[in-house]
């Protein structure tokens, strides 16, 4: 049980912790709630399993590869659609934390009708709104690399989804981070969550000719080799953010391992987390990191009051673009 209070608040969203789980590690958390002793206690919330309009096959398999660094997956957004989603499963989605669903479309208008839908589910407490996907109206370039088209969709998405929080999910693969963050709060954004996994490729040399190893051949990277990348652009979007006097909560992703993970995206200005691959290996993860976080703030004096002030307090450079 926690001594310290690490109560954080994301745009009117109040987390009992800043740790939430990440889209895709824990599905629809119906089995994960099933494993004996998960502390809910210790976790802000679970972000569901991305879904579109009417469901994805997936990409062929193999689909996960491990690699020294971290894991490259290519499941495909696989899902079977938001209806289905709501009839079947969302009955059996525990209710003993914040739910946030996760939606990703192949149109501007396919964002506008899943949002429609997630927004007449009580249950559901916020949106995330993951844009490193593919546009097929436009040659499949990702929705997120483009500031007009990530305004395009947000604004979508908050025209349909009414008095709760908006995430915009950000791809790192992008020239300028805070132009495509920037262009998210104008189209509606309340919040900011980034990173998305960065494409990677595994090949085996086990066949002749060496082979790639996934069926897709490019997967996304996760785990500790992304969060260096993940750290830069936190603190870059915080940083562009506070000169721009706009006050949108970020949420980081990449990485995370432990608490000191965690206590590095608060120090560049996360003001909650999620955790992904570490839960592959770690069902408990969240409550050791929130353990963890509350030894350090008791350590350095910091109540749950002056969280924020820990929130962005890394060392400040006028000069943050590298
Ligand atoms: C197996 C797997 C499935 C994922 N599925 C989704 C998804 O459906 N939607 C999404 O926005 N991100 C998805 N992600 C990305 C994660 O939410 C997260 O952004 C990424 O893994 C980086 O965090 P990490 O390094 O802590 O794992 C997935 C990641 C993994 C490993």
């Amino acid at each position: 049980m926690l001594k310290t209070d690490l109560v954080t608040n994301l745009a009117g969203l109040k987390l009992r912790t800043p740790l939430l789980l990440a889209s895709g590690v824990v599905g629809y958390a119906v089995e994960y709630e099933k494993i004996d002793e998960i502390d809910f206690n210790s976790l802000g919330g679970i972000v569901l399993k991305g879904v579109n309009l009417h469901g994805k096959k997936g990409n062929p398999q193999p689909r996960i590869v491990d690699s020294t660094v971290g894991i490259i997956n290519s499941i495909g957004l696989e899902n079977p659609g938001i209806y289905k989603m709501i009839d079947e499963i969302l009955p059996k989605i525990p209710r003993k934390t914040s739910i946030i669903a996760n939606i990703f479309g192949d149109t501007v208008q396919e964002y506008g009708e899943v949002a429609e839908v997630v927004n007449s589910i009580s249950e559901i407490h916020a949106i995330e709104v993951n844009i490193s996907c593919p546009n097929v109206k436009r040659g499949g370039r990702l929705f997120g690399s483009d500031p007009s088209i990530t305004r395009e969709v947000l604004h979508t998405v908050r025209q349909a989804y009414h008095n709760r929080p908006v995430i915009a999910k950000l791809s790192p693969g992008v020239t300028d981070i805070t132009e495509i963050a920037k262009a998210a709060v104008d189209g509606g954004a309340d919040v900011i969550s980034l990173i998305n996994t960065m494409p990677a490729l595994a090949v085996t040399l086990h066949t002749k000719p060496p082979k790639p190893v996934l069926g897709n051949i490019v997967g996304g990277l996760s785990g500790p080799a992304i969060k260096p990348i993940g750290l830069a652009k936190v603190y870059q979007v915080h940083q562009f953010f506070k000169h721009a006097g706009i006050a949108v909560p970020i949420i980081g992703i990449g990485g995370i391992m432990d608490a000191t993970d965690v206590l590095e995206y608060m120090a560049v200005g996360a003001r909650a987390v999620q955790l992904g691959t570490v839960m592959f290996t770690n069902y408990h993860a969240h409550t050791q990191i929130a353990r963890g976080i509350e030894e350090y703030f008791k350590k350095h004096g910091f109540s749950s009051k002056k969280t924020d002030k820990f929130v962005g307090s890394v060392l400040r450079s006028d000069h943050p673009t590298p």
